[in-house]
């Protein structure tokens, strides 16, 4: 606790056990398994293209999406390399809609690390199995993650498991110690809050972002770890560059008691409605 609240991230190694890990692997390789590539999405050539492809992400928000790696296709428009090689990562709803990320989002342990650092009435928004590929799982740009998941007050907390080692060869986060105490950069908003297929990001403060490695720690952990990183940390992570995939799986949390306004990416339909954290203890 003291650590999380000092520097805005905590590690606990051993969070996961090794068959939690397989099980959320295997269903996430049946998932890819199952997925019928599209046509080479036209993504961004055309606007009719960039709003399906916008469309799918919003509605992303309550599936189960497979999405391609930037670079998956070759300029021909066929996949570069095999099909389970090509997926940079499924979201959004893997903890509502798949048993095996169900069973561990909700087992109790996330509520209780959730509860710990003081995110009592923890709603399970979203989820993502992230695979940073080997050779060329891309970089993800230093970010918070309150700019993609906006509560008021800021309540966002992201629960990051490693499924497989990582370090930094293999693309690990690093984060900025105590960055969580610096202002939220932007906003990524829905373009209206009616059903618009656009978004945009609005920006809110021009701090600038913290480069590694000097501003930035690195945290490499094996498998089975937990980073929990508070929604206003700035945090990042390479490209793979090494032989091994670097997967992972992870659940962002928002306070049941804080404001969700309407303007947020994320929106799940009324039949779907978020849980809590420890929804099952209390039945
Ligand atoms: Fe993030």
């Amino acid at each position: 606790m003291d650590q999380y609240h000092r520097d805005g991230f905590v590690v606990v190694e051993g969070f996961a056990t090794d068959d939690d890990c397989a099980a959320m692997r295997a269903a996430a390789d049946r998932i890819v398994d199952d997925f019928v590539p599209a046509e080479r999405p036209t993504v961004f050539t055309t606007g009719a293209a960039r709003q399906a492809a916008n469309r799918e992400f919003l509605d992303s928000a309550s599936a189960v999406t497979c999405f391609y790696e930037e670079g998956a296709f070759s300029s021909d428009g066929q996949l570069a390399q095999e099909k389970s090689r090509s997926i940079n990562k499924i979201g959004h709803a893997l903890h509502d809609l798949e048993p095996a990320f169900r069973d561990f989002t909700y087992s109790g342990d996330l509520a209780a690390m959730a509860n710990d650092i003081g995110l009592s009435n923890a709603l399970a928004l979203q989820s993502m199995y992230i695979f940073k590929q080997p050779h060329f799982g891309g970089e993800v740009t230093c970010h918070q993650d309150a700019t993609f998941l906006y509560t008021e007050p800021m309540s966002v907390v992201g629960f990051w498991v490693a499924i497989e080692a990582a370090d930094t060869t293999n693309g690990c986060l690093w984060a900025q110690p105590g960055g969580h105490r610096s202002a939220l950069r932007s906003v990524f908003k829905r373009s209206s809050p009616s059903n618009d297929d656009g978004t945009y990001f609005e920006q809110l403060d021009d701090t600038p972002w913290p480069v590694a490695p000097d501003d930035l720690v690195a945290l490499p952990v094996p498998a089975g770890s937990l980073v929990v990183l508070h929604g206003l940390l700035p945090h990042w992570s390479d490209v793979n560059r090494s032989p091994r995939s670097r997967h992972a799986y992870s659940v962002h949390c928002i306070d049941a008691t804080t404001e969700y306004p309407a303007f947020n990416w994320l929106q799940r339909p009324a039949e779907m409605p978020l849980r809590r954290l420890d929804h099952l203890l209390a039945a």
